[in-house]
C-alpha cells in the first residue's frame, strides 16, 4: 500500500492505477477504523479494481465546543488495517493540504442537512459536503463508499453529488453500506471509544429502545416509552427521536412504509446516533 501525504504524490499515484486500468473506489474516513470501516473497505475491493482509503480528521466538521481534538488518532493501526485488506492507496494529508492559507469555499446543501443532525451541530454538514467535495476531486475515484450509520451524511452527499453533477465521468455512484452493530446491538462508531465500561454496556439501550419502538409501531406513546427507556438506562439527553421519510428525509406525524426512526442521544459526554428502517433492518 502506499501513502501520499501531499496532493502531488496522491495525483502521481492515481494516475499510475488508472494506468494498470479498472474502476478505482474511494473509502473516505476520520480513521480510528473499526469493523464498520473495514466492510466499506471489503465492499469496495468487491465492486472495484483499485482501493483508495483517506484519513483526514476534517476540523469544518467539528464545532468550535465539538471533539476535533480528542476525536481519536492511531495512524499507524489504521494504515495496517487498510494494507491487511489489500487497500492500494491511503491519502492521509495535513489540514494545511487540504484547507492551504487563504481558503475560501463552503458547500453548503440545503434540505438534506437540515433537522435531525443539522440541528444539533451547526454547520456540520457543510465541513462534510466540503470535505467529501474536495475529496472527490483530488482522488477523481469511479465511485465512493460511506455507511448508512450516518444516514443523514448520506443524503447530503447524494443530494450533492446529483446537484454538481459529480455522476460520469467524476464520480459514478455513491454506495450505502449497512450499519454494522456489535454483538448487543450498538452500532459502531470511532466515538463508542469514548465511552466508559459501564456507559458502554448502558449504550446497548439506544438500539434496543429503538427496535422496541419499533415493534410498537413508532406511536407517539412508543416513542415516549423510547425517551423514558434511555433516560432510565443512563442517558442524559436525548437530542432527537424522530420518524422521517428514509428518501427525502421530510418529517413524519406517524408510521409509513418509507419510515425511519432516527435518533442522537448523549450518555456522559458523547453523543450517540442511530437509524433503523420500521420495515425491520
Ligand atoms: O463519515 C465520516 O467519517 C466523515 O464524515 C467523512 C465522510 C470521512 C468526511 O470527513
Amino acid at each position: 500500500m502506499q501513502t501520499a501525504n501531499t496532493l502531488s504524490v496522491l495525483r502521481s499515484a492515481v494516475d499510475g492505477l488508472r494506468a494498470g486500468g479498472g474502476a478505482i473506489a474511494l473509502v473516505p474516513t476520520m480513521g480510528a477504523l473499526h469493523e464498520g470501516h473495514l466492510t466499506l473497505v471489503r465492499e469496495a475491493k468487491r465492486r472495484a479494481d483499485h482501493v483508495v482509503a483517506s484519513i483526514f480528521v476534517n476540523p469544518r466538521q467539528f464545532g468550535p465546543k465539538e471533539d476535533f481534538r480528542a476525536y481519536p488518532r492511531q495512524f499507524a493501526r489504521d494504515a495496517a488495517l487498510l494494507e491487511a485488506e489489500g487497500v492500494a492507496l491511503l491519502w492521509a494529508p495535513e489540514p494545511s493540504e487540504v484547507y492551504p492559507a487563504g481558503y475560501a469555499t463552503n458547500v453548503s446543501v440545503a434540505g438534506a442537512s437540515e433537522g435531525l443532525c443539522g440541528a444539533d451541530r451547526p454547520g456540520h454538514f457543510d465541513g462534510v459536503a466540503t470535505v467529501v467535495l474536495k475529496l472527490f476531486n483530488q482522488v477523481r475515484p469511479d465511485m465512493a463508499f460511506f455507511g448508512e450509520k450516518d444516514w443523514q451524511q448520506l443524503a447530503v452527499i447524494r443530494r450533492m453529488a446529483r446537484d454538481l453533477d459529480l455522476t460520469q465521468p467524476h464520480v459514478e455512484a455513491i454506495h450505502a453500506v449497512p450499519v454494522v452493530r456489535e454483538a448487543d446491538g450498538l452500532a459502531m462508531s470511532s466515538r463508542n471509544a469514548y465511552l466508559s465500561a459501564e456507559q458502554r454496556r448502558a449504550a446497548a439501550a439506544l438500539p434496543a429502545a429503538m427496535r422496541g419502538a419499533i415493534a410498537a409501531g413508532a406511536t407517539p406513546d412508543a416513542m415516549a416509552t423510547l425517551r423514558d427507556r434511555l433516560a432510565g438506562a443512563g442517558f442524559d439527553r436525548v437530542d432527537y427521536a424522530e420518524l422521517r421519510d428514509g428518501d427525502s428525509l421530510a418529517p413524519l406525524e406517524s408510521a409509513a412504509p418509507c419510515a425511519r426512526l432516527f435518533v442522537a442521544a448523549r450518555i456522559g459526554g458523547t453523543r450517540l446516533i442511530d437509524n433503523m428502517p420500521l420495515s425491520g433492518e
